[in-house]
């Protein structure tokens, strides 16, 4: 089946000012989602995966200021496609024609983001009532219905409960069935089971993959944990210091990464099958207050080389899908192989999991 392109960003930039300067936090940033699909960014704190989505959503703060770049959403309304150009519109048509309805998001933290002071069903019926122009009666069944299918038992009487009566995972059932409450194309999920135990977690999860499978949604999924993105993602995007500096299918960055930063994230995931001690990728991120030379990575990075101080990689290609911004991938670079500690892990996933991956 051919893919169907659904939310385009090209070469976006973003900058905050700030008491101590202007900080160019966005630099560059490229991402394709197609329908049906699910890709996670990963990246350190800072490196810009929610910045990029509250653009995409025309929810940045006052201080922000898009600079450059294209966001454009392809959407399909009753089989009538609509290009809408996100930047170009103001925040009032986003509000009325997109957030919320076309494209939804849910948080991470599932207290702050629901009114402690509404009720769960209002909260739940507000959007349909503002959007879909239902009467109250057909929202409230409507929110019934989103309930049971989050799985939130007796939900009529917790359409009349206020958010700090649920448990944390039940307030962020709640906050999903709000974000699905006017059948959305792209869902965003910004870290939604970062505040919630583990358990908890992968029924979350759960959910997501199956409302994602009934409805054709498709998803845009941001975690610090790459255990949780080999469990929902199709394809991967690996954000550093406001860039993508590495992208492919799952298989691609779990099995094959490139760049040396995808390397350490790889690296400090725990093996709970191993007692080596966890690997943290040295040093902090650039202050993007001062303008970066070269690759924002190297002065972290133990394979880097002369060019990477003096200019920013390209993207190279490394197949159809699998992309990585690193000059380690030039021609002229000499061969540099991941960790041995990496390879031997890898090594040891494909052997368990058979040959899965044989592209
Ligand atoms: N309101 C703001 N004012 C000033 N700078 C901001 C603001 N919001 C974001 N930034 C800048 O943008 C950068 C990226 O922020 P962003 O919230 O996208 O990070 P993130 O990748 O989502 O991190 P985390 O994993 O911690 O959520 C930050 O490092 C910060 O410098
Ligand atoms: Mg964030």
């Amino acid at each position: 089946m051919k893919r169907e392109l659904i939310l385009r960003i090209r070469d976006l930039y973003i900058s905050f000012r700030t008491a101590a300067g202007t900080v160019n936090s966005i630099r560059g940033v490229n991402l394709d989602l197609y329908r049906g699909e699910t890709i996670a960014i990963v990246g350190e704190s800072g490196s810009g995966k929610s910045v990029t989505m509250k653009a995409t959503m025309g929810i940045l703060s006052s201080n922000g200021k898009v600079n450059d770049g294209v966001i454009e959403f392809y959407s399909k309304d009753n089989e009538n496609a609509v290009t809408y150009r996100i930047l170009e519109m103001s925040k009032r048509e986003i509000r009325r024609e997109i957030s919320g309805k076309r494209i939804a998001m849910v948080f991470q933290d599932p207290m702050t983001s629901l009114n402690p002071t509404m009720s769960i069903g209002t909260q739940l019926m507000e959007g349909m009532r503002h959007h879909d122009k239902l009467s109250r009666a057909e929202a409230w069944k409507k929110a019934v219905s989103l309930l049971k299918m989050v799985e939130i038992p007796e939900p009529e009487k917790r359409m009349r409960s206020y958010p700090h009566q649920l448990s944390g995972g039940m307030r962020q059932r709640v906050n999903i069935a709000i974000a699905l409450s006017c059948d959305p194309e792209i869902l965003i999920c910004d870290e939604p089971t970062t505040a919630l135990d583990v358990t908890i977690q992968a029924k979350i999860l759960e959910l997501i993959q199956n409302i994602q499978k009934e409805r054709n949604l498709s998803v845009i999924y941001i975690t610090h944990d790459l255990g949780v993105v080999s469990k929902i993602a199709d394809y991967v995007s690996v954000m550093y210091a406001g860039k993508i500096v590495e992208q492919g299918t799952v298989n691609e960055i779990f099995y094959d990464p490139r760049h040396p930063y995808t390397w350490g994230l790889l690296s400090s995931i725990p093996d709970v099958t191993s007692d080596q001690k966890l690997f943290t990728i040295p040093g902090s991120p650039p202050n993007l207050l001062h303008p970066v030379k070269g690759d924002a990575f190297a002065p972290r990075n133990i394979y880097a080389i002369g060019m990477d101080y003096l200019e920013e990689p390209p993207m190279f290609k490394i197949t159809k899908t699998h992309y990585a911004a690193t000059w380690l991938l030039d021609k002229r670079a000499p061969k540099v192989h991941m960790p041995t500690s990496l390879r031997a892990r890898i090594d040891k996933m494909l052997r368990e999991e058979g040959t899965a991956y044989d592209e």
